[in-house]
């Protein structure tokens, strides 16, 4: 096997996809900790309080206490290098969410075992079965009352029609909850619960009938396990590597990501069955992972990580090749040659610069605005990489300075939040106040506070009367020049010009897809494809 191919079967780049609040932050921290990378547990919130606590702009993150940003961790563990990409839960900031998905080789699904499968799983679940993402699942918070094992896989069954397969089984549940027992690997591992901070090796059994398992737990756990155990194999399939990594079958390990349980044998699933790199999609052609030359794309921009530069750091996902540092790669979408010398990678703690990386591997690429949401990066071949979608926005509306001097920078303030995906920016044919679309009412706040705190601009968000947006697209010249002369006032570009048709509502909309039959009136663009203009 080349060094190149090693590197491949060895990294594991995944997400966690959760509805708020199921434990997503925890199991992080925990996955953190078995592979080595923080000390302490609640390193990863104290380093967000740290950082929040030096920008202002997060005083909305702060004051709803919910993750507005997606960041990058890697760490080791059992041979193998994951790059976990963790990914806002909040339901307004999805569009964030669903971009980071297209940069994953696997995801693992957090539910709260009270609750079962909640909206937001729900939503994140789709989007991962889009791309055939595998899925594993951790059945979070058995320590306190929680739903029968039964009772959840069956729900899972049916609500994401999916077969579920148990990957370890809970030992009692709320304050009786003991651990769990490692169905794949017929064993046992018991933790105390204690030890909240530290791992400690815990103690292992062999199989059910270890005899140690009647001297370490009470008779009537243990005989409810054997029995459970038991059912459960007889009812569910059985773990089938290429169902799960076809995205068809997910396995479901139960724990207390609180209390370490579980975490372990979740860790170990990952190392064992989640995909290395796989080939990504591209046009004219599929990139394989194990390929010489360096590809990538970026998934996500992030301006103003700090406040004093006006830098951007561009999130490349490498699909291909081994990049050493210096690089000198083409950047599709302009054409030119970029030497990249000061990419960073990010461990659990900090950044480093990136003197290498691999096929898998996330690295952030610092740069003043030329890199954006889907652009492709090569060794020189012209190739796009597909599939890292736009959505359109649910919620319009009109912003102005209160100062109408301060238009331009206000303009270039947008222009500047579009490009990190943060909202989008629609420019009118006609009239001078530019309309912003956001999935969510959260986002207009933060817009606005990040307006005022990094550009020093007041700016005042007013209704539009608008209701939907829409891309034009069509191969039939004649009526799009049609369309645009007779929608003037309707129609807007986006910021990358591409054209936009704003209706008032949904009759608006509507009556335009009746007149113009052979225009279509899209939801989703991808990003940087070839768009029509007004022009
Ligand atoms: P999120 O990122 O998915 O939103 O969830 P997060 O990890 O922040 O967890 C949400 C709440 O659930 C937290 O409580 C957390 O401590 C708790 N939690 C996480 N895992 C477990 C578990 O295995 N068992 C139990 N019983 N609780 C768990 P909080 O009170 O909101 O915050 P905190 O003050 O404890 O940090």
């Amino acid at each position: 096997m080349s060094e190149l191919q090693d590197a491949v079967s060895r990294r594991r780049t995944f997400a966690i996809i959760a509805h708020p609040d199921a434990g997503k932050t925890t199991l992080t921290e925990k996955l953190l900790l078995f592979g080595g990378a923080i000390q302490m547990a609640g390193a990863v919130k104290a380093r967000g309080e740290q950082r929040r606590a030096k920008s202002d702009w997060m005083k909305v993150e702060r004051e709803r206490g919910i993750s507005v940003t997606a960041s990058v961790m890697t760490f080791d563990y059992e041979g193998r290098t994951f790059n976990l990409l963790d990914t806002p839960g909040h339901e307004d900031f999805s569009e964030d969410t669903y971009r980071t998905l297209t940069a994953v080789d696997s995801a693992v699904m957090v539910i709260d075992g009270a609750k079962g499968i909640e909206a937001q799983t729900l939503k994140l679940f789709e989007v991962c079965r889009l791309r055939d993402v595998p899925i594993m699942t951790f059945c979070n918070k058995m320590d306190r009352e929680a739903r029968d094992p039964f009772d959840l896989i069956s729900e899972i069954e049916s609500a994401l029609a999916l077969e579920v397969t148990p990957a370890s089984w809970p030992i009692g549940m709320g304050r009786d909850f003991l651990g769990c027992y490692d169905l794949i690997r017929d064993r046992l591992i018991l933790m105390d619960r204690s030890k909240g901070d530290e791992i400690d090796e815990g103690i292992e059994c062999n199989g059910l009938d270890d005899p140690r398992l009647d001297e370490l737990l009470p008779a009537h756990a243990v005989a409810k396990l054997r029995e459970e155990v038991e059912m459960a194999r007889g009812l569910m399939p059985a773990f089938d590597l290429e169902a799960y990594r076809a995205g068809h079958l997910t396995p479901i390990y139960f724990g207390s990501a609180i209390n370490n349980f579980g975490v372990r044998e979740l860790l170990s699933g990952l190392a064992e069955n989640a995909p290395p790199p796989r080939p990504q999609p591209a046009d004219p052609r599929t990139v394989q992972p194990d390929e010489e030359k360096v590809t990538g794309f970026v998934f996500k921009v992030q301006a103003n990580m700090d406040p004093n530069h006006r830098d951007r750091i561009a999130f490349v996902r490498l699909c291909s090749g081994r990049y050493k540092r210096g690089a000198k790669l083409k950047h599709i979408r302009s054409g030119k040659l970029m030497a990249v010398n000061n990419a960073v990678l990010f461990l659990a703690r900090d950044r480093e610069v990136a003197e290498e990386a691999w096929p898998g591997d996330i690295m952030g690429i610092p740069n003043h605005g030329s890199l954006r949401i889907g652009d492709t990066l090569t060794e020189g071949e012209d190739l796009r990489f597909t599939g890292v979608p736009s959505f359109a926005p649910e919620l319009l509306q009109r912003v102005r300075p209160d100062d109408p001097m301060r238009v331009k920078h206000l303009r270039k303030a947008l222009e500047h939040f579009a490009e990190e995906g943060a909202s989008q920016v629609f420019k009118p044919l006609t009239g001078a106040d530019w309309v912003v679309g956001v999935v969510g009412q959260l986002q207009f706040e933060v817009l606005a506070s990040r307006i005022e705190a990094e550009y020093g601009i007041a700016a005042r968000f007013e209704g539009a009367g608008l209701d939907a947006a829409r891309w034009v697209e069509t191969d039939d010249k004649t009526q799009l020049e049609k369309f645009i002369e007779l929608n003037r006032s309707a129609l807007a570009e986006d910021h990358d010009g591409a054209l936009v048709f704003l209706a008032r509502n949904a009759w608006h909309l509507n009556r335009a897809q009746e007149d113009f039959p052979a225009l279509r009136f899209l939801k989703t663009r991808e990003q940087n494809r070839k768009v029509h203009t007004a022009a």
